[in-house]
């Protein structure tokens, strides 16, 4: 989906197609630099880690494996409570495994500071964080994140994975939703 398709939704374009996959490379050359020779496993979140996955997973020059984990946070309304529940878990034993978890974004940070300690408990040699945006406004708790695309301002943003009620995640680019939208 392009910007044309919902331009009425949103109030601008905060990163373009482009931009995200210069930055999803720039990323990956720093990870291969890191992984070099390692079993990598890489671990999105779902739903909103789909697009970065993808996209991450076939810019890396390293021969890498995919698992996925879906988590949801208990609590009311949109706020993370930082309570998390998981609704399906990894396929993958990570005894022994460098495993990244890629994420789309870090708002609180209380969803992914959950899960690293989560996977570390399972016995992995190393947990590390690729996250493609980071709102530093919305932090709760500090998360140590080694690789972060953008750290954008702490609004409503949907595109390229990142969804309002389940809408916008196949828009291309990265855009600040309206509100319109959603007060209505
Ligand atoms: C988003 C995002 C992270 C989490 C970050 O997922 O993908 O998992 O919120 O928020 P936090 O830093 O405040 O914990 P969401 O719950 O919207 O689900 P989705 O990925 O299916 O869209």
């Amino acid at each position: 989906m392009e910007y044309q398709d919902i331009a009425d939704d949103l109030t601008s374009v905060l990163l373009t197609e482009q931009q995200i996959h210069e930055k999803i490379a720039e990323l990956s050359r720093r990870i291969e630099a890191d992984y070099a020779g390692e079993r990598l496993l890489l671990v999105g979140v779902l739903r909103g880690a789909v697009m970065v996955m993808a996209d991450l997973a076939r810019e890396l020059k390293l021969p890498i494996e995919m698992d996925w984990m879906a988590v949801s946070s208990y609590g009311s309304g949109t706020q993370s409570s930082g309570v998390v529940r998981i609704l399906k878990d990894l396929d993958s034993d990570l005894q022994g495994r460098k495993v990244l978890i890629v994420e789309d974004i870090i708002d609180s940070g209380l969803t992914l500071s959950w899960l690293r300690a989560n996977l570390e408990s399972r016995g992995a040699a190393s947990v590390e964080i690729c996250a493609l945006l980071r709102k530093p406004d919305a932090a709760k708790v500090a998360v140590d994140v080694r690789y972060i695309g953008f750290e954008i301002p702490n609004a409503f943003v949907v595109g390229y994975g990142l969804d309002y009620a389940e809408k916008y995640r196949n828009f291309r680019d990265i855009g600040v939703l309206a509100p319109h939208v959603y007060e209505s």
